[in-house]
């Protein structure tokens, strides 16, 4: 396989909570699977990510909490990536839009991005009606204003997105509208805000989805879910003009020498893409080698950028971040010449996930009624390999779907327990009990023998195109397969009969069966990496178990093995997230 180079994100989020099961399912996991699988089929990879920390979440939750921001926003960078680290999700570069040690450097990507699309006549100065407090005395960009849905009558609306229907809103569409900061009703005032013109990027984006929506572009595979959304909100409400300025001090410095841009950041999600960019910057420098380094990964055709991103991020990342991009280029390649920023190869988006307590029904997760399961809080009492066995097994790929703790450990002690650690379980331990530890010869093999070593290599096909697809419950459930048919192989040859009356038949079955556990070691290590390093362990591998050409990689006869560990416990319904 030839080699290739991929930059891989996940959306940012925001510095203002802690990251539950939803967060996890929509967009890192996947990420963090489908990295770890390009990075063992020697690919070229970098995974970044790093919190969101500009505009009103995180401004919001500091007030509410009597909180400073800069405070706030440092303290949930570093918890976050606690939690990540916690379920070995492993990212190259973990910024932060505004913390400390990146927030010189992204201001000057953002203020460099907007001064590229200002100097090509690509934003519209105009003034326009906002809504102000006049008790606060200040305007209340986005979510510092609430009310109700001109579009689905829900109460959940927010100056800039409605949590009922999801749509993007403008603010001055918000009927009844309530500034969050002092409960009282805001009047309209006038201001100047730096509009994009995504009225004349509109063709050219269109043009660039519709070849998506074919399916396979460049080999990519996008998902009908994102295509959908973005084409459908083109067609629903074209793309008129939107601001990329808000009314706020805090954020990136809207670099004009003009007194219309005093006291106004740049809108947050103009910024926060570009986070993507300065914090690949800063890994290169971090890295030793030069700061402009980062072209190599933004701004060479030959370089596939990936975005992992939840539900409610598809319109910015499919139409306004592309947008912006689009804005940039001097060519009028949609691609992007080489030496200017390439649009995403693929953005890959998950739906929302519920959840679903026991003797409860399927909720939504909020963090407000606690509804959630807490990463934090999960990592206290569990391994996180379960975790990541259930996310990617119900993640919402096409739809959305539940956590539910029920279903959770039934899975857990029904897949992970018997049919995935039992296999390893009863194939290490009849080796060191009837084989001293050391794989049996090979002896001559049988069909029945020849048809599970083969399968272990065509899993080892059949998995990796899935996981090329982004199809990463499919996957896994190949890999499941193969551990069953593990199993069934254990059941039909019966090492534990011949070993009475012909050892050689008895290690010549064994032997298949370690290098099923071989093949699994592998092709599990993208879901379940910590696991595959136990199993790596046990069969004394070396750091290459994870290639994955070497899944079908046989182990030799008398090499010694190590000890064997049990890999997964099983659970009771009970004894989780009970107090
Ligand atoms: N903070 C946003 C969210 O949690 C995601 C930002 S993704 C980025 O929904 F690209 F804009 F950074
Ligand atoms: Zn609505």
């Amino acid at each position: 396989m030839s080699k290739r180079r991929f930059l891989i994100t996940a959306a940012l989020p925001y510095s203002n909570g802690r990251l539950h099961v939803g967060h996890i399912a929509g967009a890192y996991l996947p990420a963090d699977t489908y990295s770890r699988y390009l990075r063992a089929s020697g690919n070229e990879v970098r995974f970044i990510c790093g919190s969101d920390d500009n505009g009103v979440a995180a401004l919001r939750t500091a007030r509410q909490q009597g909180r400073d921001v800069e405070e706030l926003t440092a303290h949930f960078n570093q918890s976050q990536q606690t939690d990540f680290l916690g379920l070995g999700i492993k990212f190259d570069i973990y910024g932060g839009t505004h913390q400390p040690d990146f927030v010189v450097n992204h201001e000057k990507f953002s203020q460099e991005f907007f001064l590229k699309i200002h100097d090509k006549g690509m934003f519209t100065k105009k003034s326009g009606k906002q809504l102000f407090d006049v008790q606060a005395e200040q305007f209340l960009p986005d979510r510092f204003v609430r009310g109700t849905c001109p579009h689905c009558g829900s109460d959940k609306a927010f100056g800039d997105q409605c949590e009922g229907c999801g749509r993007a809103l403008d603010q001055i569409s918000l009927i009844n509208p309530i500034s969050v900061l002092t409960e009282s009703t805001p009047e309209l005032r006038e201001t100047i805000h730096w509009f994009l013109r995504l009225d004349q990027l509109q063709p050219k984006l269109t043009a660039w989805l519709a070849e998506k929506k074919d399916g396979q572009t460049d080999g990519a595979t996008w998902r009908a879910i994102v295509i959908n959304q973005s084409l459908g909100r083109i067609e629903a409400d074209g793309l008129p003009e939107r601001a990329m300025t808000r009314d706020l001090t805090w954020g990136v410095p809207v670099p004009l020498d003009d007194p219309d841009a005093e006291g106004k950041s740049l809108y947050v999600w103009f910024d926060a893409p570009i986070g993507y960019v300065s914090f690949t910057a800063a890994m290169c420098e971090k890295a030793g080698e030069s700061e402009s380094d980062y072209e190599r990964w933004w701004k060479d055709p030959d370089c596939k950028i990936v975005h992992f991103i939840g539900e409610d991020n598809i319109v910015f990342h499919a139409i306004t971040w592309p947008a912006m991009i689009l804005a940039t280029h001097d060519s009028d390649s949609i691609q992007g010449e080489r030496g200017e920023y390439q649009m995403p190869h693929n953005v890959v988006s998950n739906s929302f996930m519920n959840i679903k307590f026991p003797g409860k029904e399927e909720e939504k997760i909020s963090k407000s009624r606690g509804n959630a399961v807490w990463i934090e809080d999960f990592l206290k009492r569990f391994d996180p390999d379960p975790l990541r066995y259930y996310l990617t097994a119900v993640a919402p790929e096409s739809s959305r779907t539940a956590f539910d703790i029920d279903d959770f450990v039934t899975r857990n002690n029904g897949e992970l327990v018997n049919a995935l650690g039992n296999f390893y379980n009863r194939t290490m331990t009849f080796t060191h009990k009837y084989f001293e530890g050391k794989v049996p010869a090979v002896g001559d093999r049988d069909d029945v023998d020849n048809a599970q070593i083969a399968l272990c290599q065509s899993s080892m096909e059949s998995v990796g195109k899935l996981l090329d697809a982004c199809q990463f419950k499919a996957a896994m459930s190949e890999v499941m397969a193969l551990a069953r048919a593990g199993n069934v192989y254990f059941d039909q040859t019966k090492p534990f009969l011949s070993r009475k009356t012909d050892m050689v038949a008895c290690g010549r079955a064994i032997n298949v069966c370690l290098q099923t556990c071989r093949a699994l070691t592998t092709l599990i290590a993208p879901f379940l990496p910590s696991t595959a390093e136990k199993c790596a362990e046990m069969l004394h591998l070396d750091d290459t178990y994870s290639e994955w050409s070497f899944a079908n990689c046989q182990m030799s006869d008398g090499q010694a093995l190590g000890e064997a560990v049990i890999l997964f416990k099983k659970l009771d319904a009970a004894e989780l997230f009970s107090e």
